[in-house]
């Protein structure tokens, strides 16, 4: 039997992996996507099929997190063996201009769907997009057991999807689980995310058509891991006989500095030269340090991160020069997630 996974936030750097590797492992795939006025798939183009196409593996239904009525019928249309939640909105600063809607959509837009999976009265297993966002001022190594302090209104969200995932888990015997990743980062990380931001910001200014990149914290501390990997970990975390939150994580700690440093040097220029300060790109409340202990999900599900950051800024250093190499047409990277092993993923 063919299995059929739901995904929120496919249209997203991990949806579009996620979609990827349950393809290449067979499933049927249904995602749900945004109504916009332009196209907003441009990171799944690469996999879909007319659906007229007897081949066709991929669906894509209209929709949204704040529509509960929605998520009822089509889950209850769709009878998924897994779903993921992978929708959000995921960016920290904004979540500090947009709280509401950040509240709205990362938080109680989990409690629509948990309920949407109870009164379809369907038994999928369901994945949690939680985050190390969730630690907080929680200082590192951070586990399964650290306590958490989040420190913006996307955390206090992700909070509330964390507990009511968890309490869904005790309450009616759901086969949900939190994945509690830490920062990870591809070429199809969202531009206004640090990484990318930066990534891109060395390709431009290599190619002569950017003079200087504005920048807020520096000193922050992330892990920052290889999207592609990850949701490997995701996938995992469902095939377990019994539903336990994991951390995924590097284990390494690198400042922005650090990544900064490293993707300039990957062009052969001096970071100094380019980068200026913008209190703009500051936070009310910053998270200074997360870096993950990963060792629960290497000892029961075998998952280890093999990509590195400094590997991780050359990959998408050299990505974006790819891209503005294909002058707009934006070029996506291909993983062979479907002979993902530890030990190689490139
Ligand atoms: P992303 O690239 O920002 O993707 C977010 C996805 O959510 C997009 O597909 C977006 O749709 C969708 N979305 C936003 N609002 C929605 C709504 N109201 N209804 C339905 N869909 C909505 O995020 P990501 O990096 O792939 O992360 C995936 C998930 O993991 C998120 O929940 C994020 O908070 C969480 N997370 C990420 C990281 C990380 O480092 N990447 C770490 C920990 C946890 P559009 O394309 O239409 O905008
Ligand atoms: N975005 C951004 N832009 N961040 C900057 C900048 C800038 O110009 N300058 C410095 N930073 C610092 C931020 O203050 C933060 O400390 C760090 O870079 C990382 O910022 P982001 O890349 O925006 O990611 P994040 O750590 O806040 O959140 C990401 O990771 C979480 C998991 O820990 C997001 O993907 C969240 O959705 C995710 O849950």
């Amino acid at each position: 039997m063919t299995k059929k996974a739901f995904i929120t936030g496919i249209t997203g750097q991990d949806g579009s992996y996620l979609a990827e590797l349950l393809l290449s492992k067979g499933y049927e795939v249904h995602g749900l996507i945004r109504r916009a006025s332009t196209f907003n798939t441009s990171r799944i183009d690469h996999l879909y099929v007319d659906p007229h196409d007897p081949t066709a593996k991929l669906f894509l239904h209209y929709g949204d997190l704040s529509d509960g009525v929605r998520l009822v019928t089509l889950l209850a249309e769709i009878q998924p063996d897994e779903v993921y939640n992978l929708g959000a909105q995921s960016h920290v600063r904004v979540s500090f201009d947009e709280p509401e809607h950040t509240a709205d959509t990362t938080g109680t837009g989990s409690i629509r769907l948990l309920e949407a999976v109870r009164t379809a009265g369907i038994r999928p297993r369901f994945y949690q997009a939680s985050s190390s966002e969730l630690y907080g001022a929680t200082p590192p190594p951070q586990n399964e057991d650290t306590p958490f302090y989040p420190r913006s209104p996307y955390g206090a969200a992700k909070l509330y999807s964390y507990w009511i995932t968890k309490n869904y888990r005790e309450a009616y015997d759901m086969f949900a689980v939190n994945g509690i990743l830490f920062n990870h980062e591809s070429p199809r990380r969202g531009e206004t995310f640090v990484t990318r931001k930066i990534t891109r910001a060395v390709a431009a200014i290599k190619a002569g058509t950017q003079e200087h990149l504005y920048m807020g914290n520096l000193d922050s501390v992330r892990d920052w891991g290889y999207a592609a990997e990850y949701v490997e970990g995701m996938w995992r975390m469902l095939q377990v006989d019994e539903p336990e939150d994991f951390v995924l994580a590097t284990g390494t700690a690198y400042t922005v500095r650090d990544f900064l440093r490293i993707s300039f040097e990957h062009v052969g220029l001096d970071w100094e030269k380019y980068v200026k300060f913008d209190e703009r790109y500051l936070r009310p409340t910053e998270v200074d340090a997360l870096v993950g202990d990963p060792s629960k999900a290497e000892a029961k599900l075998g998952w280890k991160a093999t990509v590195q950051p400094d590997q991780l800024a050359r990959i998408m250093v050299d990505a974006d020069i790819k891209t503005l190499e294909c002058a707009g047409t934006p070029w996506i990277d291909k993983v062979n997630l479907a002979s993902w092993t530890p030990e190689a993923v490139l």
